[in-house]
Protein backbone atom coordinates (compact mmCIF):
# COMPACT_ATOMS: atom_id res chain seq x y z
CA UNK A 1 0.00 0.00 0.00
CA UNK A 2 1.46 3.52 -0.83
CA UNK A 3 -1.03 6.03 0.52
CA UNK A 4 -2.95 5.70 3.26
CA UNK A 5 -5.39 8.49 5.34
CA UNK A 6 -5.81 8.72 9.00
CA UNK A 7 -8.89 10.73 10.94
CA UNK A 8 -9.78 10.74 14.21
CA UNK A 9 -13.78 10.27 14.80
CA UNK A 10 -16.52 10.76 17.48
CA UNK A 11 -15.85 12.06 21.18
CA UNK A 12 -12.09 13.36 21.41
CA UNK A 13 -9.41 11.63 23.85
CA UNK A 14 -6.30 12.27 24.93
CA UNK A 15 -3.21 10.90 23.56
CA UNK A 16 -6.08 10.66 19.65
CA UNK A 17 -2.28 13.86 18.55
CA UNK A 18 -0.33 10.68 19.79
CA UNK A 19 -1.96 8.02 17.78
CA UNK A 20 -1.79 10.63 14.22
CA UNK A 21 1.66 11.40 15.03
CA UNK A 22 2.96 7.43 15.15
CA UNK A 23 0.76 6.98 11.72
CA UNK A 24 1.87 9.79 9.90
CA UNK A 25 5.85 8.82 10.87
CA UNK A 26 5.54 4.90 10.77
CA UNK A 27 3.95 5.52 7.53
CA UNK A 28 6.97 7.54 6.00
CA UNK A 29 9.53 5.45 7.71
CA UNK A 30 7.92 2.59 5.62
CA UNK A 31 7.78 4.85 2.32
CA UNK A 32 4.37 5.69 2.64
CA UNK A 33 2.55 9.23 1.70
CA UNK A 34 0.07 9.73 4.68
CA UNK A 35 -3.24 11.93 3.97
CA UNK A 36 -4.59 13.61 7.18
CA UNK A 37 -8.45 13.51 6.61
CA UNK A 38 -10.22 16.79 8.92
CA UNK A 39 -13.14 16.36 11.11
CA UNK A 40 -14.03 12.66 11.05
CA UNK A 41 -16.21 11.25 8.41
CA UNK A 42 -17.18 14.42 7.47
CA UNK A 43 -13.98 15.89 6.36
CA UNK A 44 -13.70 12.64 4.22
CA UNK A 45 -17.36 12.98 2.47
CA UNK A 46 -16.03 17.03 2.01
CA UNK A 47 -12.51 15.89 0.94
CA UNK A 48 -10.78 17.28 3.55
CA UNK A 49 -7.66 15.58 3.16
CA UNK A 50 -4.21 16.96 3.07
CA UNK A 51 -0.69 15.09 3.16
CA UNK A 52 1.03 15.43 6.26
CA UNK A 53 5.05 15.38 6.75
CA UNK A 54 6.84 14.50 9.48
CA UNK A 55 7.26 18.26 10.58
CA UNK A 56 3.61 18.44 10.31
CA UNK A 57 3.12 16.14 13.98
CA UNK A 58 5.55 17.88 15.44
CA UNK A 59 5.54 19.05 19.06
CA UNK A 60 1.43 17.39 19.40
CA UNK A 61 2.75 14.69 21.48
CA UNK A 62 2.04 16.07 24.45
CA UNK A 63 -1.45 17.86 23.64
CA UNK A 64 -4.68 16.57 24.08
CA UNK A 65 -7.49 16.66 21.81
CA UNK A 66 -6.89 16.08 17.88
CA UNK A 67 -5.31 18.87 15.69
CA UNK A 68 -7.29 16.93 12.88
CA UNK A 69 -10.48 17.70 14.99
CA UNK A 70 -13.19 15.12 14.74
CA UNK A 71 -16.90 15.23 14.33
CA UNK A 72 -20.08 12.95 15.12
CA UNK A 73 -21.29 12.44 11.24
CA UNK A 74 -24.81 11.73 10.86
CA UNK A 75 -24.27 12.12 7.02
CA UNK A 76 -22.21 8.61 7.44
CA UNK A 77 -25.11 6.66 8.82
CA UNK A 78 -26.42 6.50 5.07
CA UNK A 79 -25.45 4.14 2.15
CA UNK A 80 -25.05 6.83 -0.19
CA UNK A 81 -22.76 9.06 1.73
CA UNK A 82 -20.60 5.61 2.46
CA UNK A 83 -20.49 5.24 -1.33
CA UNK A 84 -19.21 8.50 -1.52
CA UNK A 85 -16.70 8.40 1.25
CA UNK A 86 -15.06 5.28 -0.41
CA UNK A 87 -15.06 7.43 -4.11
CA UNK A 88 -13.82 10.08 -2.04
CA UNK A 89 -10.32 7.71 -1.36
CA UNK A 90 -10.08 6.47 -4.50
CA UNK A 91 -10.75 10.10 -5.83
CA UNK A 92 -7.58 11.12 -3.71
CA UNK A 93 -5.51 7.48 -3.99
CA UNK A 94 -5.95 6.55 -0.33
CA UNK A 95 -6.09 2.79 -0.18
CA UNK A 96 -6.16 2.18 3.06
CA UNK A 97 -7.51 4.44 6.40
CA UNK A 98 -6.67 4.64 10.21
CA UNK A 99 -9.60 5.19 12.48
CA UNK A 100 -9.17 6.33 15.63
CA UNK A 101 -12.36 6.75 17.57
CA UNK A 102 -14.97 5.01 19.26
CA UNK A 103 -17.60 2.24 18.51
CA UNK A 104 -19.33 4.30 16.51
CA UNK A 105 -16.45 5.32 14.68
CA UNK A 106 -15.23 1.25 14.33
CA UNK A 107 -18.61 0.56 13.04
CA UNK A 108 -18.68 3.59 10.37
CA UNK A 109 -15.28 1.72 9.56
CA UNK A 110 -16.03 -1.22 8.63
CA UNK A 111 -19.14 0.11 6.60
CA UNK A 112 -15.96 1.85 4.59
CA UNK A 113 -14.02 -1.52 4.36
CA UNK A 114 -17.12 -3.08 2.82
CA UNK A 115 -16.90 -0.88 0.29
CA UNK A 116 -13.35 -2.16 -0.82
CA UNK A 117 -11.31 0.16 1.43
CA UNK A 118 -8.90 -1.03 4.19
CA UNK A 119 -9.79 0.49 7.40
CA UNK A 120 -7.52 -0.22 10.78
CA UNK A 121 -9.28 0.79 13.82
CA UNK A 122 -7.34 2.19 16.47
CA UNK A 123 -8.94 2.66 20.30
CA UNK A 124 -9.63 5.97 20.92
CA UNK A 125 -12.33 6.91 23.92
CA UNK A 126 -11.95 7.79 27.08
CA UNK A 127 -15.27 5.48 28.17
CA UNK A 128 -12.94 2.19 27.62
CA UNK A 129 -16.22 0.71 25.86
CA UNK A 130 -14.78 -1.26 23.04
CA UNK A 131 -14.80 -4.99 23.98
CA UNK A 132 -11.52 -6.18 21.96
CA UNK A 133 -9.11 -4.28 23.49
CA UNK A 134 -8.18 -4.04 27.67
CA UNK A 135 -7.82 0.06 27.24
CA UNK A 136 -8.51 2.40 24.80
CA UNK A 137 -6.73 5.52 24.34
CA UNK A 138 -7.72 8.24 26.53
CA UNK A 139 -9.17 6.41 29.29
CA UNK A 140 -6.04 6.38 31.03
CA UNK A 141 -5.59 10.48 31.35
CA UNK A 142 -9.01 10.52 32.08
CA UNK A 143 -9.56 8.07 34.97
CA UNK A 144 -6.02 10.10 36.48
CA UNK A 145 -8.15 13.91 35.87
CA UNK A 146 -11.11 11.89 37.98
CA UNK A 147 -8.89 10.76 41.04
CA UNK A 148 -7.58 14.52 40.68
CA UNK A 149 -11.28 15.79 41.52
CA UNK A 150 -11.66 12.89 44.19
CA UNK A 151 -8.75 14.26 46.22
CA UNK A 152 -9.94 17.54 46.07
CA UNK A 153 -13.35 16.85 46.57
CA UNK A 154 -12.39 14.54 49.68
CA UNK A 155 -11.52 17.90 51.49
CA UNK A 156 -14.07 19.76 51.33
CA UNK A 157 -16.93 16.92 51.29
CA UNK A 158 -15.65 15.37 54.65
CA UNK A 159 -15.29 19.25 55.99
CA UNK A 160 -19.10 19.40 55.65
CA UNK A 161 -19.71 15.59 56.66
CA UNK A 162 -21.62 15.14 53.12
CA UNK A 163 -22.40 12.46 50.60
CA UNK A 164 -20.75 13.56 47.28
CA UNK A 165 -21.54 12.14 43.75
CA UNK A 166 -19.73 12.37 41.11
CA UNK A 167 -21.20 11.81 37.98
CA UNK A 168 -18.51 10.77 35.36
CA UNK A 169 -18.58 10.05 31.51
CA UNK A 170 -19.63 6.84 30.29
CA UNK A 171 -22.93 6.07 28.35
CA UNK A 172 -22.95 2.09 28.27
CA UNK A 173 -19.95 1.49 29.94
CA UNK A 174 -19.05 2.32 33.57
CA UNK A 175 -15.16 1.71 33.65
CA UNK A 176 -14.36 5.23 34.62
CA UNK A 177 -16.84 4.93 37.67
CA UNK A 178 -15.35 1.74 38.46
CA UNK A 179 -11.75 2.45 38.32
CA UNK A 180 -11.39 5.74 40.06
CA UNK A 181 -13.95 4.30 42.60
CA UNK A 182 -11.94 1.53 43.15
CA UNK A 183 -8.48 3.70 43.41
CA UNK A 184 -10.34 6.92 44.73
CA UNK A 185 -12.25 4.56 47.39
CA UNK A 186 -15.65 5.62 46.74
CA UNK A 187 -18.41 4.14 49.30
CA UNK A 188 -20.49 3.59 46.55
CA UNK A 189 -19.96 2.63 43.19
CA UNK A 190 -22.87 2.88 40.10
CA UNK A 191 -22.48 2.05 36.84
CA UNK A 192 -24.82 1.20 33.90
CA UNK A 193 -23.69 -2.89 33.94
CA UNK A 194 -25.37 -3.20 37.31
CA UNK A 195 -29.26 -2.10 38.12
CA UNK A 196 -29.66 0.62 40.65
CA UNK A 197 -30.97 -0.80 44.10
CA UNK A 198 -31.62 2.50 45.71
CA UNK A 199 -32.00 0.62 49.07
CA UNK A 200 -28.82 -0.78 49.06
CA UNK A 201 -27.19 2.72 48.29
CA UNK A 202 -28.87 4.27 51.02
CA UNK A 203 -28.21 0.88 53.21
CA UNK A 204 -23.97 1.46 52.00
CA UNK A 205 -24.09 5.20 53.28
CA UNK A 206 -25.82 4.84 56.17
CA UNK A 207 -23.78 2.04 57.45
CA UNK A 208 -20.40 4.30 56.63
CA UNK A 209 -21.84 6.76 58.81
CA UNK A 210 -22.64 4.29 61.58
CA UNK A 211 -19.27 3.24 61.00
CA UNK A 212 -17.81 6.67 61.75
CA UNK A 213 -17.28 7.91 58.42
CA UNK A 214 -17.26 11.62 57.66
CA UNK A 215 -18.50 11.51 54.02
CA UNK A 216 -19.59 9.38 51.56
CA UNK A 217 -18.74 9.53 48.28
CA UNK A 218 -20.47 7.86 45.00
CA UNK A 219 -19.08 7.46 41.68
CA UNK A 220 -21.36 7.38 39.31
CA UNK A 221 -22.03 7.04 35.80
CA UNK A 222 -23.75 8.96 33.34
CA UNK A 223 -25.10 5.88 31.75
CA UNK A 224 -26.78 4.70 34.66
CA UNK A 225 -30.31 5.00 34.64
CA UNK A 226 -31.06 7.53 37.50
CA UNK A 227 -30.39 11.10 37.30
CA UNK A 228 -27.70 11.78 39.77
CA UNK A 229 -29.75 15.34 41.08
CA UNK A 230 -32.63 13.13 41.97
CA UNK A 231 -30.03 10.60 43.49
CA UNK A 232 -29.00 13.07 45.89
CA UNK A 233 -32.97 14.27 46.42
CA UNK A 234 -33.55 10.76 47.76
CA UNK A 235 -30.15 10.33 49.63
CA UNK A 236 -31.03 13.27 51.45
CA UNK A 237 -34.19 12.31 52.66
CA UNK A 238 -33.04 8.58 53.47
CA UNK A 239 -29.99 9.03 55.19
CA UNK A 240 -30.09 12.96 57.06
CA UNK A 241 -26.93 13.98 55.37
CA UNK A 242 -27.17 16.63 53.12
CA UNK A 243 -25.84 15.38 49.52
CA UNK A 244 -24.04 17.01 46.95
CA UNK A 245 -23.81 16.53 42.95
CA UNK A 246 -20.80 17.18 40.92
CA UNK A 247 -20.44 16.61 36.92
CA UNK A 248 -17.37 17.27 35.71
CA UNK A 249 -18.03 16.71 32.32
CA UNK A 250 -15.78 18.12 29.36
CA UNK A 251 -13.07 18.33 31.54
CA UNK A 252 -12.70 14.39 31.68
CA UNK A 253 -11.98 14.58 28.00
CA UNK A 254 -8.84 17.19 27.78
CA UNK A 255 -5.66 17.82 29.46
CA UNK A 256 -2.01 16.42 28.28
CA UNK A 257 -2.40 12.35 27.97
CA UNK A 258 -0.23 10.14 30.48
CA UNK A 259 2.47 7.88 29.63
CA UNK A 260 0.43 5.30 29.24
CA UNK A 261 -2.21 7.09 26.76
CA UNK A 262 0.94 7.59 24.91
CA UNK A 263 2.46 4.78 25.08
CA UNK A 264 -0.97 2.99 24.13
CA UNK A 265 -1.20 5.14 21.00
CA UNK A 266 2.30 5.47 19.77
CA UNK A 267 2.06 1.56 19.70
CA UNK A 268 -1.22 0.61 18.70
CA UNK A 269 -1.17 3.30 15.70
CA UNK A 270 1.96 2.25 14.31
CA UNK A 271 0.70 -1.42 14.67
CA UNK A 272 -2.31 -0.08 12.13
CA UNK A 273 0.30 1.54 9.95
CA UNK A 274 2.50 -1.82 9.63
CA UNK A 275 -0.94 -3.77 9.17
CA UNK A 276 -1.47 -1.68 6.10
CA UNK A 277 1.54 -1.83 4.33
CA UNK A 278 1.85 -5.44 4.67
CA UNK A 279 -1.80 -6.05 2.88
CA UNK A 280 -3.71 -7.23 5.59
CA UNK A 281 -7.20 -7.06 5.47
CA UNK A 282 -9.33 -4.62 7.92
CA UNK A 283 -8.38 -5.02 11.87
CA UNK A 284 -8.93 -3.43 15.10
CA UNK A 285 -5.31 -2.73 17.14
CA UNK A 286 -5.32 -3.06 20.82
CA UNK A 287 -3.76 -4.55 23.88
CA UNK A 288 -4.49 -7.45 25.57
CA UNK A 289 -2.95 -8.82 29.05
CA UNK A 290 -0.45 -5.54 28.07
CA UNK A 291 0.83 -7.44 24.19
CA UNK A 292 -0.20 -5.35 21.17
CA UNK A 293 -3.13 -7.43 19.17
CA UNK A 294 -5.27 -7.17 15.95
CA UNK A 295 -8.53 -8.86 15.52
CA UNK A 296 -10.83 -8.51 12.30
CA UNK A 297 -12.53 -5.74 12.52
CA UNK A 298 -16.03 -6.96 12.02
CA UNK A 299 -15.38 -9.42 15.06
CA UNK A 300 -14.45 -6.62 16.93
CA UNK A 301 -17.22 -4.34 16.73
CA UNK A 302 -19.51 -7.21 17.76
CA UNK A 303 -17.49 -7.95 21.00
CA UNK A 304 -19.18 -7.23 23.86
CA UNK A 305 -17.20 -5.01 27.23
CA UNK A 306 -16.74 -7.84 29.49
CA UNK A 307 -17.54 -6.47 33.30
CA UNK A 308 -14.91 -6.65 35.63
CA UNK A 309 -17.22 -7.56 38.47
CA UNK A 310 -14.18 -9.06 40.44
CA UNK A 311 -13.20 -5.08 40.75
CA UNK A 312 -16.20 -4.21 41.52
CA UNK A 313 -17.23 -6.30 44.25
CA UNK A 314 -13.02 -5.50 45.91
CA UNK A 315 -13.95 -2.10 45.88
CA UNK A 316 -17.20 -3.02 47.95
CA UNK A 317 -15.16 -4.91 50.29
CA UNK A 318 -12.71 -2.09 50.47
CA UNK A 319 -15.26 0.89 50.88
O1 LIG B 1 -16.19 10.52 24.56
C1 LIG B 1 -17.25 9.74 25.03
C2 LIG B 1 -18.23 10.62 25.67
O2 LIG B 1 -17.48 11.40 26.51
C3 LIG B 1 -19.40 10.04 26.43
O3 LIG B 1 -19.12 9.56 27.70
C4 LIG B 1 -20.37 11.18 26.44
O4 LIG B 1 -21.67 10.80 26.64
C5 LIG B 1 -20.18 11.74 25.08
O5 LIG B 1 -18.85 11.45 24.72
C6 LIG B 1 -20.52 13.17 24.94
O6 LIG B 1 -19.89 13.71 23.83
P1 LIG B 1 -20.43 14.88 22.90
O7 LIG B 1 -21.28 15.75 23.74
O8 LIG B 1 -19.17 15.53 22.44
O9 LIG B 1 -21.18 14.23 21.81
Amino acid sequence: MKRIGVLTSGGDAPGMNAAIRAVVRQGIALGMEVYGIRRGYEGLLDGDIEELKSHSVGDILQRGGTILRTARSKRFHEEEWIDHAAKMCQTFGIEGVVVIGGEGSFKGGYELSKRGITVMGVPGTIDNDLGYTDFSIGFDTAANTILGLITNIRDTSSSHERTTIIEVMGRHCGDLALYTGLSGGADVILVPEVPVDINEVCRKVLKGQRSGKAHSLILMAEGVDMDSAELAKILEDMTAREARTVVPGYIQRGGSPSEKDRRLASLTAAKAVRLLYDDTPSRAVGVQEGEVVSVDLGEAILMKREFKKSMYELAEVLA
